[in-house]
């Protein structure tokens, strides 16, 4: 049993294969966090708590004269407010009669195998026969009778543990719920860097690392949505931690609106770190006998530096997280319509793209935005969800039947969260949107955002967007959301509600995705929100890739991928081969190397091949061909950054090695060059040492510990933005 509790230490202990995370009830019954990280026996850790009589940290009323215990200093697992812990709490409450405070004492636990349910939420799932088992901790205000239960899912062989909680009004009174943190880990010691993932529209999940700091550093979203500008993604990690080496923390919110990571430096350089939904916008009315449950946040620990700690979550995300059968299957490569035509097209133009796509190799032609209502442009159209039969004459229908003809699948996209102003359906419901009575809608990209905390837009969306799909024939949906939101407020919701509506946009978005993606198992679904606005686990949980950024420069993509690549594996990855000069960034990169990106994740093209020269459309077909290759290696092996963007000015060089390790594809582009230039090497990584290797066109074999000791050259013959592949094979 991965879960222990002993009575006699009053300590509760989860394991995995290769952790230890500790807590211990203290001698007044508050839960004291003691220890997460490599393997320990399980022992009592009262040692490691220093309890001091410390000047302006107050003590609780049960501790009568002992000033020797505060909650102002000792590591907790979930801190009270105003209760003597001046760090920021785990949970915020205000109470019918305006007080605030709160204290939780453990009353109980249970364990029960099995993963735990986040009710109305994505949340990870037991992958066939492994060890996994839930250990509730319900921590009670006796005041109140409020309680708060604590979840730990142990997914012991995966070395991981998903967090959350659910806050249970027992009592016989209204309480406002003002924070509640999916989960609070408090170090002992504060010498950690943090790293993030951060940026903007097309240019999204740029790593970044910073010495944590005293106060308090946050991250987050208050957009509606988990946003380009941070990733729900965040890790903790010795200063010495590198790609190989040091102990690092890793930290997955499984939710895609606002949200909230922080880290604490405390007045005694002790450090907190709690993630879960953002207490801004989020104010939560619970009645007697309600309940509120955090998202869930998944916790991993790797004592072998950074790779091992993205391999436990590629791993964890490939087998316990997406609903899609297509998770298991490899994905069509496909040509997609946008950067090809955007609004401008007709079905003869369509078809003419697709089937020379088909003639390129292509396996999927997805028609884009600008198929309905009246969408020649992004100011109108959203909501009227039939086909534009000025631009599609033959119907949708028909075009899918003629793409199929052509030998390929047909995908097509849509926006079903959103409305133009300019619509019949705005006609029809302009209470639909959320806006705030009496005031102007904020626009974005020209439209408004459906209310989707409304029961009647959910039902309705249900049933339009399955009534597209049954009509569509599609094989793939490329489901988007184009805006953040700006007036979150209901026309259906009192007044003492309007604080829930975020949460509650975020709640009836996974119930149409539930009824609608997890109803259509035979159709492979891909997230897009303008690219990777929307890139987090609970999407994934529906869809199993994602278009990972609207910005298809191969050189800032190196960038793009790496960053995402610490939390979601190359599977996830939505990346396109498209034009030149580009059209984000005006740069000109060879085709080669924007197909040797492009294969750093899902490949595919979004580009107009009728343009194309008949040496260029044959490149393609080659591509296509190398990565049919290689596909099985990129989508189920284990992937290493071998270098960072950030430092290696000269080339960026990534890997993906099968899991047992006998297959091998070695990426290069090189992103600088100078005159006279030195030479290079790369290291290759995760080889088994002691066996031999080919690579493909040269002679020879070479020894797996060789190429990861000596590593090859990177050839000077390579020119600015020019690439190479280099496949492996063990002998
Ligand atoms: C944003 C997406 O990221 C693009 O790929 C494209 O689908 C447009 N929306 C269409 O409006």
């Amino acid at each position: 049993m991965a879960i222990k509790y002993n009575a006699d230490t009053k300590t509760f202990a989860l394991e995995t294969a290769d952790t230890s995370y500790l807590m211990k009830v203290s001698r007044y019954g508050n839960l004291l966090h003691m220890y997460y990280g490599a393997k320990i026996p399980d022992q009592d850790l009262d040692y490691l708590l220093s309890f001091q009589d410390r000047g302006f940290s107050p003590n609780p009323n049960e501790a009568g004269n002992d000033r020797t215990f505060s909650l102002d200093f000792l590591p907790q697992e979930f801190s009270t407010d105003r209760s003597g812990d001046y760090r920021t709490p785990s949970v915020e409450v205000i109470w019918g009669d305006g007080g605030t405070a709160f204290s939780g004492k453990v009353a109980g636990y249970e364990i029960s195998p099995g993963a735990a349910e986040i009710k109305g939420m994505p949340g990870l799932q037991k992958n066939g026969k492994e060890q996994v088992d839930t250990l509730v901790i319900r921590l009670e205000d006796p005041v109140s009778r409020v309680e708060a239960k604590l979840f730990y899912t142990v997914f012991e062989e995966k070395n991981v543990i998903a967090r959350s909680v659910i806050l249970a009004n027992y009592g016989t009174r209204d309480l406002r719920l003002e924070r509640l943190m999916s989960g609070t880990v408090d170090f002992r010691d504060s010498e950690y860097d943090l790293i993030y993932f951060s940026g903007r529209h097309t240019m999204e999940r740029e790593m970044r690392r910073i010495s944590v700091a005293d106060g308090i550093h946050s991250i987050g979203s208050t957009r509606g949505s988990s946003s380009h500008q941070y990733n729900p993604f965040a890790i903790l990690c010795e200063k010495n931690c590198d790609e190989d080496k040091g102990q690092c923390w890793g930290f997955s919110l499984v939710y895609s609106g606002n949200f909230l990571m922080e880290t604490e430096k405390d007045q005694y350089k002790q450090l907190r770190f709690q993630a879960g939904i953002n207490p801004k916008g989020f104010s939560f009315l619970l009645e007697p006998g309600e309940e509120f449950q955090a998202p869930q946040l998944i916790m991993a620990w790797s004592g072998s530096g950074l790779t091992g700690l993205s391999h436990i979550y590629h791993r964890l995300f490939r087998e316990n997280l997406s609903r899609s059968p297509y998770q298991k299957k490899l994905r069509p490569v496909l040509l997609n319509s946008w950067e090809a035509a955007y609004f401008d097209f007709d079905d003869e133009k369509i078809l003419s793209i697709a089937k020379a796509a088909a003639d390129m190799g292509v396996e999927m032609f997805v028609l884009d935005d600008g198929w309905f209502g009246k969408r020649n442009d992004d100011c109108s159209g959203l909501g009227d969800w039939t086909v534009n039969r000025e631009k599609i004459k033959i119907g949708i229908g028909k075009m899918s039947e003629k793409i199929h003809e052509m030998g390929m699948k047909f995908g097509l996209w849509i926006e079903p969260e959103m409305i133009s102003e300019d619509s019949e359906l705005y006609r029809q419901h302009p209470d639909w949107c959320l806006r705030e009575p009496g005031r102007p809608a904020t626009r974005g990209r020209y439209q408004l955002v459906l209310d989707l905390s409304r029961e009647d837009v959910c039902e309705y969306l249900i049933e339009t967007i399955n009534h597209i799909l049954d009509q569509a024939g599609a094989e793939y949906i490329k489901w988007d959301m184009n805006r953040s939101i700006t007036e979150a407020w209901s026309g259906l919701l009192g007044r003492e509600h309007q604080g829930e509506v975020f949460h509650r946009y975020v709640l009836g978005l996974y119930h149409v995705m539930d009824r609608v993606i997890l109803t259509h198992p035979d159709i492979l679904f891909c997230g897009c929100s303008g690219g990777g606005g929307r890139y987090d686990p609970a999407m994934l949980y529906y869809q199993p890739q994602i278009w990972c950024s609207d910005n298809t420069d191969a050189i800032n993509r190196l960038k793009i991928q790496y960053g995402t690549s610490f939390a979601y594996p190359p599977c996830t990855m939505e990346a396109h081969v498209s034009v030149c000069p580009n059209h984000q960034t005006g740069r000109s990169v060879p085709l080669h190397t924007r197909g040797v990106t492009a294969m750093g994740g899902v490949f595919g093209y979004e580009l107009d091949p009728t343009k194309m020269t008949e040496e260029e459309k044959e490149q393609c077909r080659e591509q296509i061909r190398f990565y049919r290759k290689y596909a099985k290696v990129i989508m189920e092996g284990d992937y290493y950054r071998l270098t960072d963007p950030y430092e290696n000015r000269y080339f960026t060089a990534w890997e993906s090695v099968s899991p047992d390790g006998k297959k091998a594809l070695l990426s290069i582009v090189v992103t600088d060059k100078e005159g006279n230039d030195a030479q290079r090497y790369v290291k290759l990584k995760g080889l088994n040492p002691d066996e031999y290797y080919r690579i493909d066109g040269w002679k020879g074999k070479f020894s797996g510990r060789l190429l990861m000791n000596a590593g090859i050259p990177v050839p000077e013959s390579l020119r600015e933005y020019d690439s190479l592949q280099i496949g492996l094979k063990m002998v």
